[in-house]
């Protein structure tokens, strides 16, 4: 893919992905922050979960969907996925955004600093991949925020696989949280970070599972969709980049998934009738 110089063409779409449907939790943040913007979603569920995959297997998947979403003239890529910007952010900026390219990337990771911040008792509980947690970023992230707290992970093994076949609610689904959560309240976390973009579509389940498990004492969730939207408002404007709005934006989605049901897990997620081209060249 050869990227040319490109000025202020603001009408160009913004793209976004994730190794599946999770970064659909992302995008509702990013269409309520910025309604003009046209979104091209590429959901790579193929491919999900990264979670167990090795960082140049995840690098390959992005450098194909970023050269898809590119070809489709997207002025800025989201990589709404945790686990996919451990890997492979670095990467990404050298290939598609090199310093003198009016080419924005957005990268994602969990909200230790918020949490640090925002915990009483100084005790943080962060739910993601086992991929993120065993990263070079994560490790980044516990030294620069993690030193006056004491932070208690747990990798999620089998949860993005049953957000993407749409089970939120299912048994299976509550028993791995309650599962996951226990070590959590275990340790007396106050604050749990949701490091996985998946994780906001059983949010519910989660305040259930700590409500009930905790006796109710309060626990705040905390989730990056909101601060990765205002990155990348902030960074649209910028550039000068950001859509007039002289029209109604228009969202397209595209998985690469073999599920029949794949279109209909995306309507589920985002929440009404959604445009979603099931294609298998990515
Ligand atoms: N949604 C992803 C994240 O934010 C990755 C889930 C996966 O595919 O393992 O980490």
């Amino acid at each position: 893919m050869v990227l040319t110089k490109n000025n202020a063409i603001n009408q160009q779409a913004v793209g976004v992905m994730d190794s599946g449907v999770g970064g659909i939790s992302v995008l509702k943040h990013i269409h309520a922050l910025l309604p003009f913007e046209d979104l091209i979603y590429f959901a790579d569920s193929k491919y999900a979960p990264y979670g167990s995959k090795t960082p140049e297997e995840i690098t390959a998947r992005c450098m194909a969907i970023a050269d898809f979403l590119i070809e489709k003239n997207v002025k800025a890529l989201v990589v709404a996925c945790n686990t996919a910007t451990a890997a492979a952010i670095d990467a990404l900026r050298d290939n598609y955004a090199p310093p003198d390219f009016n080419f924005i990337i957005i990268g994602m990771e969990p909200a230790l600093k918020p949490a640090a911040e925002a915990s009483a008792n100084g005790i943080i509980g962060v739910l993601a991949t086992v991929g993120t947690l065993k990263s070079a970023q994560f490790a980044a992230l516990l030294e620069s925020y993690g030193r006056n707290v004491k932070v208690v992970t747990q990798g999620c093994e089998g949860l993005v696989e049953c957000i993407e076949r749409g089970k939120l609610d299912a048994p299976n689904t509550k028993a791995l949280i309650r599962q996951y959560i226990a070590p959590l309240l275990a340790e007396g976390a106050d604050t749990i970070v949701l490091g996985c973009t998946h994780y906001p579509f059983v949010a519910h389940i989660i305040r259930e599972v700590v409500g009930l498990e905790s006796n109710f004492k309060p626990i705040s969730l905390i989730d990056t969709g909101l601060a990765v939207a205002k990155q990348l408002k902030r960074q649209l404007l910028e550039k000068g980049l950001l859509s007039i709005g002289m029209q109604p934006a228009s969202i397209q989605f595209y998985s690469n998934s073999t599920n029949q049901q794949a279109g209909a897990v995306v309507e589920q997620l985002w929440g009404m009738p959604a445009d979603v081209v099931l294609i298998d060249t990515v």
